[in-house]
């Protein structure tokens, strides 16, 4: 079965191409049969992985707009036999516009999807910095979402609106839309906001915040401007072997649902029943959780909080009646307390 992936934030600049590009590159080395769609107007993924946007003769753009399939589209190969890459264009600039008077216009990249998907064992999808039609589109075409949180201040600003349109699409489009995990990008331990960070991700994201988190490392902006995703650039650079020890937990993720760690202290999630990969993601999130900075809860400055800027009362609540009953995320979760 194979899983695809939207590597989604609205934010720029907070590692999704890096990681789209350097996951699948690892997961390819781990011989996992992977795609890697980049369906951002931006076209980094695509010039990131050695690929000359000027050169590139079909796009997504055109498996979008003119229904041509994956298959005419995807490069194949693509520094190691197990990748394979679907590009972007210039022209996806136009593609939000375009496809707003279509029917069913969501599913353009589900639909072309279905006809290819079987081949792979992943398949991550690279989103612009917006919550527009494209990524709707994706978000659509994806079994999970991983959300990459750049350990900043104002790092979890903007989730509540990221997490709002999953569950938007989870009731209107994609029912089995799950959360796949939370990865901390750009982390440096030894500052304090970056524990920090990490910190409030567990706290609301819990056992969905990935063990390995991406280290700041200068040799993963590097590479890029060379064309190569990281294992090939500098396999024993910290940001290689991270990214590789980030595939072998999705991989082990994968295969062993119930050796999460953390379950016991998420008693919750096991009681629900609630398997698969990211099974309850979202109530866990929901279960009254409100986004906002510890310094805001205990009344004192919001100030250096990682958190500040995330407006009070921005909440993330489970509205249990609107969700339906099929919906996984939903499956016995009890009402928030
Ligand atoms: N772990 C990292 N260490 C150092 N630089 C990074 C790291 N992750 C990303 N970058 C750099 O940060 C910038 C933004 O990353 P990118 O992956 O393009 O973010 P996004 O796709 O979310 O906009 C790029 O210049 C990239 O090379
Ligand atoms: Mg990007």
């Amino acid at each position: 079965m194979s899983r695809v992936i939207a590597i989604a934030n609205q934010k720029g600049g907070v590692g999704k191409t890096t990681t789209a590009i350097n996951l699948g590159a690892s997961l390819a080395v781990a011989e996992r049969r992977t795609l890697i769609i980049d369906i951002d107007p931006q076209g980094n993924a695509t010039s990131g992985l050695g690929l000359n946007r000027a050169e590139v003769d079909a796009s997504i753009y055109d498996v979008l707009i003119d229904g041509v399939s994956i298959d005419d589209v995807r490069k194949r190969e693509v520094h190691f036999s197990y990748l394979d890459v679907v590009p972007s264009s210039r022209d996806l600039v136009g593609a939000e516009v375009e496809l707003v008077g279509r029917e069913r216009r969501e599913y353009m990249l589900r639909r072309a999807l279905e006809a290819v998907r079987d081949e792979y064992d992943f398949v991550l999808i690279d989103c612009p910095p917006s919550l527009g039609l494209l990524t709707l589109n994706t978000l659509t075409a994806a079994d999970t979402v991983l959300i990459p949180i750049q350990c900043e201040f104002y790092a979890l600003e903007g989730l509540s609106q990221l997490l709002n349109t999953v569950r938007l699409v989870q009731r209107n489009l994609n029912p089995r839309l799950q959360i796949e995990g939370v990865l901390l990008t750009m982390y440096d331990q030894r500052l304090n906001l970056s524990r920090q960070v990490a910190e409030e991700a567990k706290e609301y994201f819990g056992s969905r915040v990935f063990r390995t988190n991406i280290p700041r490392n200068v040799r993963l902006a590097e590479a890029p401007s060379f064309g190569k995703p990281i294992v090939v650039y500098d396999v024993l650079s910290v940001g290689a072997q991270s990214y590789l020890s980030l595939a072998q937990e999705l991989i082990t993720r994968g295969e062993h649902v119930d050796d999460d760690p953390t379950s016991e202290e998420r008693g919750e999630d096991e009681e629900s029943g609630a398997s698969g990969v990211g099974g309850g993601a979202i109530s866990d999130l929901a279960d009254g959780a409100t986004i906002e900075s510890k310094n805001q809860r205990g009344g004192g400055a919001a100030e250096g909080s990682a958190l500040t800027g995330v407006e009070e009362g921005d909440t993330v609540h489970r509205r249990e009646a609107e969700v339906p009953e099929s919906t996984d995320v939903t499956s016995g979760v009890p009402a928030q307390s």
